[in-house]
């Protein structure tokens, strides 16, 4: 991990319910571990190689977290001024995406199972797609 102060306030800690006889329960709420009204999830899975890339854009407006069910992968984070990479390998911790980050995935294991809860619903309008565009927007 590199820069872990730099990214630190954007780390989520969901709530952990450790059961070693019956299994552990993570729970997330609305501004309370989530730090926004969650209007939907998406579950990436099935990634076929660790060198796959999968994001490469920001948002406009929605706010994301992003958290690895299973397995492992890096978030690479980019403000426009600092890039930070985080590596992400357990369910009860997740990185907040703000709206306005550059962001993309990479080096996941086979197994890896993520887990991206939104502030909105999909709309392809919010999102920059382009590196220049994104430094130009902020
Ligand atoms: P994309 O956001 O490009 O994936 P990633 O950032 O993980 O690389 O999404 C891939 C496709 O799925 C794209 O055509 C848009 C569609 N999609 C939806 O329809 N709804 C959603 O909530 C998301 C995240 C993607």
């Amino acid at each position: 991990m590199k820069n872990k102060e730099s990214w630190g306030k954007d780390l989520l800690t969901l709530q952990s319910v450790i059961d070693v006889e019956r299994g552990d329960l993570y729970i997330g709420e609305s501004n309370k571990h989530i730090p926004f009204d969650i209007k939907r999830f998406y579950v990436i899975s099935g990634v076929p190689k660790k060198k796959s890339l999968r994001g490469m854009h920001a948002h406009k407006e929605i706010h994301q977290a992003i958290f690895s069910l299973k397995g492992t992968f890096t978030l690479h984070i980019d403000n426009g001024h600092k890039k930070w990479e985080v590596i992400l390998d357990k369910p009860s911790h997740g990185i907040l995406i703000k709206n306005k980050i550059w962001h993309y995935m990479t080096n996941f294991s086979k197994d890896c199972v993520i887990l991206v809860v939104a502030s909105d619903y999909y709309r392809e309008d919010d999102y920059v797609r382009n590196y220049e565009d994104f430094l130009r927007m902020i």
